[in-house]
Parts: C-alpha cells; structure tokens; sequence
C-alpha cells in the first residue's frame, strides 16, 4: 500500500509545508546556497523535486525516484528519472548529490547509501528529521499498530520500503547525531525538524 502522501505529489508538497511552514523553503534556500553556481546536481530520492526551484539558474539538475506518479509529474519539465539510488553505476557525473529525507525509507541500507554516494561526488548534502517515525511512541502493542495505520494511510508509507524497516530508524535526535558524526561531516545543523549534514 502507498500513503496518500505518496498518491498525490499535490498532497506530498501539502503536507510539507504543513509540516515544516517556512522552515520548508528556508532549507530549501539554505541548501542551495551550499551548493552555489554552476553545479551539477543530482538528487536521490527526489520526489516531487522541491529542491529544484531553489537552485541557483546555472546549476543542471537530475533527480531520481521510483514514485511514478512524481516522476510522471515533472517528466516534462525537468530532467527526471524512475530510477533506483542504489543503482549505484549509473550515477551521472555530478558536483553535488543531494539525499534529502530519504536515507529513514531505506533502512538497513542507510549506511551503504551514505558511503557509495560519497565516492561518487565532491559534496554530499543530507536532509534527515531528528525525530522517529513513530510519531506517538511505541509503548504498547496498541500504539505500535496506530503508528502503522497512520503510516500506511496518511504519512512515510512510500509503497517500496517496508514499515517495520523505517521503524528501525532512530528515535531520538541524540542518535541520529551520533550516526552523522561519524561521517565526520563539514557541516552537522538542526535545522527546524531536521539535520542538515555536508560531506566532502
Ligand atoms: C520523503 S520523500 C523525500 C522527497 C524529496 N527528496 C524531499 O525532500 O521532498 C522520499 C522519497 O524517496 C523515494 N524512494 C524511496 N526509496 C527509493 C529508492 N530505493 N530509489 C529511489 N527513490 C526512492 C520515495 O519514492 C520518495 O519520493
């Protein structure tokens, strides 16, 4: 099953902006400021490519996603692609990646993302909330089954990874610092519900 969210590229921008008001487009600012002029940018798990907007008019973009109806929304526009990020051989050359609230959807392989994606480019920019996704705690065997239902019909239901993997994402913003850091990276910011993280 896919989350309405991931139904609707209208509903995905929606809930953003409901969910991080202007800290959505702050970051978005933000980021594309790191990235500067004359880039070439591709972002992984692009979704309905917000980020693009906010790059400098001199920067090429590719995004990659394997959400059709997204990829299907901006095929004719912008240079996307339905593809899977851990295809790792076929990452065009590039400047800039960008993995931006995606490396919570594909737990175990967060690590092995982060690491291959670094070969393959100068800079690397991640965007991660600090905060779980089970959003009204795992106590009971009753709140675990209402995390799921809200996952699978409202929110990270993205119809590719699975749930009980996603859940295996850290809860506390203490460990997901932790993770970054060992990356050792240029930049770690909290940023709104999120950190923002460079790797060169
Ligand atoms: C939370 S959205 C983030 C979208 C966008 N980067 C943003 O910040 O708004 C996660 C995206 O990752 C995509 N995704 C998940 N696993 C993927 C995979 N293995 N390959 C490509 N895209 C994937 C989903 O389809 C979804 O669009």
């Amino acid at each position: 099953m896919t989350s309405i969210m991931y139904k609707f590229p209208n509903v995905y921008n929606l809930f953003l902006k409901i969910i991080h008001r202007k800290k959505l487009s702050e970051r978005y600012k933000f980021i594309s400021k790191i990235i500067g002029k004359n880039k070439r940018v591709l972002d992984l798990g692009c979704g309905t490519c917000l980020l693009f907007n906010y790059l400098d008019k001199s920067c090429s973009y590719q995004g990659w996603d394997l959400n059709k109806n997204f990829i299907n929304k901006n095929k004719n526009n912008l240079n996307v692609k339905l593809k899977n990020v851990f295809d790792y051989k076929d990452y065009p050359e590039n400047d800039v990646i960008v993995i931006s609230d995606l490396l919570h959807h594909v737990v175990p392989r967060h690590d092995e993302l982060i690491k291959k994606a670094k070969k393959k480019t100068k800079k690397l920019i991640i965007i991660e909330p600090t905060v779980g996704i089970n959003i009204i705690g795992t106590k009971t065997k009753f709140l675990k089954i209402v995390n799921k239902l809200i996952d699978k019909i409202l929110s990270d239901d993205d119809g590719i990874n699975s749930f009980e993997d996603r859940s295996k994402w850290f809860e506390k913003k203490e460990s997901v610092h932790k993770f970054f850091m060992k990356f050792n990276p240029k930049l770690i910011k909290e940023f709104g519900l999120d950190y923002i993280v460079v790797l060169e």
